[in-house]
């Protein structure tokens, strides 16, 4: 290539390298595949190497990239976490080893091969066998400090326990979410249209930044350890260093192997190339380090990477299928999404018939036309994402898909506002499938927390018995009774979950009301700010402005929310319901029905064990953790636990079951006489 166009793709591929991995790192939300990445950052790397003048400090082939947020304290890394040299290619691991050999002169020395896990990298310091502290790998130099949110990862140990434990060393490794834990977290998200995480390593990463360290415990994380930084331990190889970790209780991985030369390591290579399709969590490739940590030492290090470890990239798996049919889905919001039924196909062991195609601008960018071979990809993403289209295979005559101009659902002309991506229904009174939404979205785990599938809501709301959340509090045991799969006890399950719902707090009620770009997060900021929904309703603009993180477009939302008719009568239809309007309200009480009683709970329940303490401290009680002369109850629900109720024995305390404790408290809350009675409760 000649000079100057040499330096002008330099310059490019720095700014696309940079971008996307702010994208990667910061925003947890990558537009190019690892392989795009690689392969980019090797076409840097080779002109960089041709055209040593135009190195920089800050080109990104010298530096890892960063990860580092907002909120969290920074701290220095002791030692720096670097990043693996990393190849696609078994030629260049060969070339790798041959390069140790060579350097070593005939010295034996042996690999220790292991899974390369696709989570976010994590450093903990122990000291005096307790967890001192956890950082992020930041920009490699200074990291966030988590230590907060690591403690809350279940396979963290807090205390090492066992022979010879340093009195303060660090270890490093990955924090994972497995694939269950993944899809679980994107139903919610997507139940509330929040942006679903594209893989499990973005989830992962932006599960260990979040603020709320409760949050952080539900999200099923787990960790696993594979380094400790040189000279800390005093063990003659790494494999031996990682054993005494585990041994004092660290997670390290089992699935690793001494291998003494190439065809062992290919070996490796090729066994987990198939296995690694069964383990539960993402890997994408394979780290070869050398296992000798004196040797380790003498190779040292690139200002990047170290020249003891190779790590090998198994390529995401593409397929090419043809697309059969395009949907378009209709969101809650009206937001109407393109989905391609495709010739089901096997990718990375699971069957894939549909992928999403994003939006219009998507369809076009990829030039899809109808019928077209397309390429799906599904690396460590789980949702697979149709990367290309093979022109070659394309019918003669092919014509691109018509998008639709009116909702699919109930035929309204759709409409595409100034800078927004999707086409919207804008029928969002009565487009039965906004409507489905929203109620599902009301009665889903974080907002309502009521009993009830996305089946239940369709299955009601065809037997014309739901059209608005408030129409839940309305329900009778024998409207529901004739339905068919309702049985006596699934109807008292589901009805008293829709009265426990009125002890849920208003920060919850408001994110389940559904305003538009109100997430979970917002409405709690907005609920603990204005206090009650009277004052919420009537604030202004510059008002709704003052609240910390919610800017214009969430306050026109809100304003516009409250200035709507339909919406203040189901407000009011809520508020006669008995659900909580107002912050204070919570402390209020809702009756004084339990005043002085402390009760402790065993077992399960209709509702969840949090929402039963609720209930009971919203009518005076007090929720006692075990059972002592002071407790007035024990609240037994399915399965309580034996010690608790031998004790309550033993003191001669009363066990009473759910059905005793609701007989002791009202209906519902203070309103109880605008409440619509539910014969079947109690
Ligand atoms: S060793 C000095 N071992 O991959 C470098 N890293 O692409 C020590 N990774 O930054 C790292 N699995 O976050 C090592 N078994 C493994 C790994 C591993 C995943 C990550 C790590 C690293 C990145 C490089």
């Amino acid at each position: 290539m000649e000079k100057n166009a040499a330096k002008a793709r330099i310059d490019e591929l720095r700014a696309v390298l940079n971008e996307n991995s702010r994208l990667y790192y910061v925003e947890n939300a990558p537009v190019m595949s690892d392989y795009e990445f690689d392969t980019l950052m090797h076409e840097l790397e080779a002109l960089e190497t041709e055209y040593p003048e135009f190195i920089t400090e800050d080109s990104p082939t010298r530096h890892p990239g960063s990860d580092i947020g907002t909120g969290f304290v920074k701290r220095k890394h002791r030692y720096p976490m670097l990043s693996l040299a990393n190849t696609y290619s078994i030629g260049e691991v060969e070339e790798f080893s041959d390069r140790v050999s060579k350097a070593l002169q005939g010295r034996n020395f042996s690999y220790s091969c292991e899974l390369k896990f696709d989570g976010t990298a994590i450093c903990l310091t122990y000291r005096h066998g307790r967890l001192f502290r956890a950082l992020t790998r930041g920009d490699g130099v200074m990291g966030d400090d988590v230590t907060a949110n690591a403690r809350r990862i279940a396979n963290i140990p807090v205390e090492l326990k066992g022979e010879g434990i340093p009195e303060e060393f660090e270890i490093r490794g990955e924090v994972l979410m497995p694939y269950e834990s993944f899809e679980r977290l994107n139903h919610e998200r997507e139940v509330q249209e929040e942006m679903p995480f594209a893989n499990p390593r973005n989830a992962a990463s932006g599960s260990l930044k979040l603020q709320d360290s409760e949050e952080v415990a539900s999200r099923g994380l787990f960790c696993t350890l594979y380094h400790i930084p040189a000279g800390q331990v005093d063990y003659p190889t790494h494999d031996a260093a990682l054993s005494a970790a585990a041994s004092w209780g660290l997670p390290v991985s089992e699935h690793r192997r001494i291998c003494h030369g190439i065809s062992e390591i290919e070996d490796f290579i090729g066994y987990w190339d198939k296995e690694r399709k069964n383990l539960p969590y993402a890997t994408d490739g394979i780290v070869i380090k050398v296992n000798e940590l004196d040797i380790q030492e003498e190779l040292g290090y690139t200002a990047k990477s170290p020249r003891w470890a190779v790590a090998y990239k198994y390529k995401a798996e593409q397929a090419l299928t043809p697309i059969l049919s395009i949907d378009y889905q209709v969101g809650r919001t009206g937001a109407v999404t393109p989905v391609a039924n495709l010739e089901p196909v096997f990718i990375s062991g699971t069957m894939v018939k549909r992928a999403t195609l994003v939006n219009e601008d998507q369809i076009r960018m990829l030039d899809i036309h109808e019928g077209d071979y397309v390429y799906v990809e599904k690396g460590g993403e789980i949702i697979p994402k149709i990367t290309g289209v093979e022109e070659s295979k394309r019918v003669p005559g092919a014509v691109r898909p018509a998008f639709p101009s009116v909702c699919p659902d109930c035929g309204t002309p759709l409409v595409r506002e100034e800078g927004e991506a999707k086409w919207f229904c804008p029928n969002s009174k009565s487009c039965p499938t906004q409507i489905k939404g929203r109620l599902e979205h009301f009665v889903s785990r974080k907002a309502m927390n009521i009993l009830c599938g996305e089946a239940t809501v369709c299955q009601l709301f065809d037997a014309g018995l739901l059209r608005k959340p408030s129409d839940f509090y309305r329900l009778r045991k024998w409207d529901i009774i004739s339905l068919e799969g309702w049985q006596d006890k699934s109807v008292s399950r589901f009805l008293d979950s829709i009265a426990a719902s009125k002890a849920v707090p208003f920060e919850r009620v408001l994110f389940a009301v559904g305003i538009r770009f109100v997430g979970e997060t917002t409405a709690r900021d907005i609920a603990r700010h204005f206090g009650d929904i009277g004052r919420l309703a009537s604030a202004s603009k510059e008002e709704l402005l003052e609240v910390p993180e919610v800017g214009g477009v969430i306050a026109d939302s809100v304003y516009a929310y409250f200035r709507d008719e339909d919406n203040m009568a189901e407000i009011e239809a809520l508020k006669a319901a008995g659900l909580r309007f107002s912050s204070e309200a919570a402390a209020e009480k809702a009756s004084a029905a339990l005043e002085g009683k402390t009760i402790v709970i065993s077992g399960n329940f209709s509702i969840s064990r949090d929402d039963m303490k609720a209930l009971i401290e919203a009518h005076g009680g007090k929720a006692g953790s075990s059972v002592s002369g002071k407790t007035a109850y024990l609240l037994a629900g399915e399965k309580p636990g034996p010690e608790k109720l031998k004790k309550a024995a033993e003191l001669g305390i009363p066990v009473i079951s759910e059905a005793d404790f609701r007989a002791m408290i009202p209906a519902s809350g203070s309103n109880s006489n605008t409440i619509i009675e539910e014969p079947t409760l109690f």
